[in-house]
C-alpha cells in the first residue's frame, strides 16, 4: 500500500499547475502544501482497484484518482477553516489557514476543485480513456461532490450542530458528506475500466458501506484517540457540539454498527470472486484503521 501511496503522490505532484506569476505562484503552493501534506490517500487507492478489478488499468485509472483526491483535499481545507470546524492541524501539519491565511486558503480550495476538473479532461486523461469515459467522469464527480453530495453533506452537518437529531438523520449526513466521494471514489475506477451495470451498481454499495463505517470511525476516533496519532485535532467534535453517532449511540454500539456495515460491504463484492480479495481485506483495514 505504501509503494501505491507514493505512485500517486508522483502523480500529484506531476500534474500541480505552473504559476503565470508570482502571486500565482503563492497559490499553487498553498495548493500543494495540502495536497503533498500525506493523508492515507483511500479515495484513489478505490478508484485504482476497482478499474484493475473491472479489467482496466492502474495508468488511465490514475488521472481520475488524482481529481477525486484533489476534491477531497479541497473539502479538508474548507472543513478546517474557522467558519466551519476551525481545526488547527490536518495531516499532521498545522492547518491551511494557519499557515497562508483565510483567503488563501479559500482560494487554495477552489483552485483544487477546478483543477480537478481539468486533470479528468486532461490530454493524459483522455489519450487513456477517451473522450466518452471523461465526460462520465465529470458527471459523476460533480454529482458527488455537489449539492446533493458531499457539500449537502457538509450543509447538513453545519446544520445539526447542538441539536439533538435521530439516527437516519445522520445516516443521510454521513452517506453525503464522506459516502458521496467514496461512490465516486468507486464510480470512476468502473468508468475508466468500461464496467458492467451489474458491477457498477456492486461496488456503489460496497462503496457506500464502507463510506458510512468510515465516518463512523472517524467520529470515534475523534473521542478515543490522540492528536499525535490522528495527525488532526481530537476532541474537536465535542468542542463543535457535532451530531454524530459516537454522541448519540455510543462507542460500542458504533464499532458494532461499523463491523456491521464492513461485512455488508464485503458481500456485495461476490459478482467479482476471488479477484476482490484485496478490495476485501481494505474494508477489514479500514475497520481497524487507528488514524
Ligand atoms: C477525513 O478523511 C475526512 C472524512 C471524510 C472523515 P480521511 O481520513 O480520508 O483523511 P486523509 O485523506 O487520510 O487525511
Ligand atoms: C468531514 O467530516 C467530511 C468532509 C466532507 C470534509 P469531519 O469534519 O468529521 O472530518 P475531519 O474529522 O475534520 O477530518
Ligand atoms: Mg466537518
Ligand atoms: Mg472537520
Ligand atoms: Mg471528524
Amino acid at each position: 500500500m505504501s509503494q501505491f501511496t507514493d505512485r500517486i503522490e508522483q502523480k500529484l505532484i506531476s500534474y500541480l499547475p505552473k504559476g503565470d506569476n508570482e502571486d500565482i505562484q503563492k497559490l499553487i503552493s498553498s495548493m500543494e502544501y495540502s495536497l503533498m501534506a500525506g493523508g492515507k490517500r483511500v479515495r484513489p487507492m478505490l478508484t485504482v482497484e476497482f478499474a484493475k478489478l473491472c479489467g482496466g488499468s492502474e495508468e488511465a485509472a490514475m488521472p481520475f484518482a488524482c481529481a477525486l483526491e484533489m476534491i477531497h483535499t479541497y473539502s479538508l481545507i474548507h472543513d478546517d477553516l474557522p467558519c466551519m470546524d476551525n481545526d488547527d492541524l490536518r495531516r499532521g501539519k498545522p492547518t491551511n489557514h494557519k499557515v497562508f491565511g483565510e483567503a488563501t486558503a479559500l482560494l487554495a480550495g477552489n483552485g483544487l476543485l477546478t483543477f480537478a476538473f481539468e486533470t479528468l479532461v486532461s490530454e493524459e486523461a483522455v489519450r487513456l480513456n477517451g473522450y466518452e469515459k471523461c465526460a462520465k467522469a465529470v458527471k459523476v464527480l460533480a454529482e458527488c461532490a455537489g449539492v446533493n453530495g458531499m457539500l449537502g453533506g457538509q450543509m447538513i452537518d453545519l446544520e445539526s450542530e447542538g441539536k439533538r437529531v435521530v439516527a437516519e438523520h445522520l445516516k443521510i449526513m454521513d452517506n453525503k458528506k464522506t459516502g458521496a466521494l467514496m461512490i465516486a471514489a468507486a464510480k470512476l475506477g468502473c468508468i475508466s475500466a468500461g464496467a458492467s451495470d451489474a458491477q457498477i451498481s456492486a461496488a456503489c454499495e460496497y462503496a457506500s458501506d464502507i463510506g458510512l463505517a468510515f465516518q463512523i470511525i472517524d467520529d470515534m476516533l475523534d473521542i478515543t484517540s490522540t492528536t499525535e496519532e490522528l495527525g488532526k485535532p481530537v476532541g474537536s467534535d465535542n468542542e463543535n457540539e457535532k451530531s454524530t453517532y459516537a454522541a448519540l449511540l455510543g462507542l460500542e454500539e458504533c464499532r458494532r454498527l461499523a463491523e456491521e456495515l464492513t461485512d455488508n460491504a464485503i458481500l456485495s463484492l461476490e459478482i467479482f470472486g476471488n479477484a476482490s480479495q484485496k478490495l476485501k481485506d481494505f474494508a477489514y483495514y479500514l475497520l481497524k484503521r487507528e488514524k
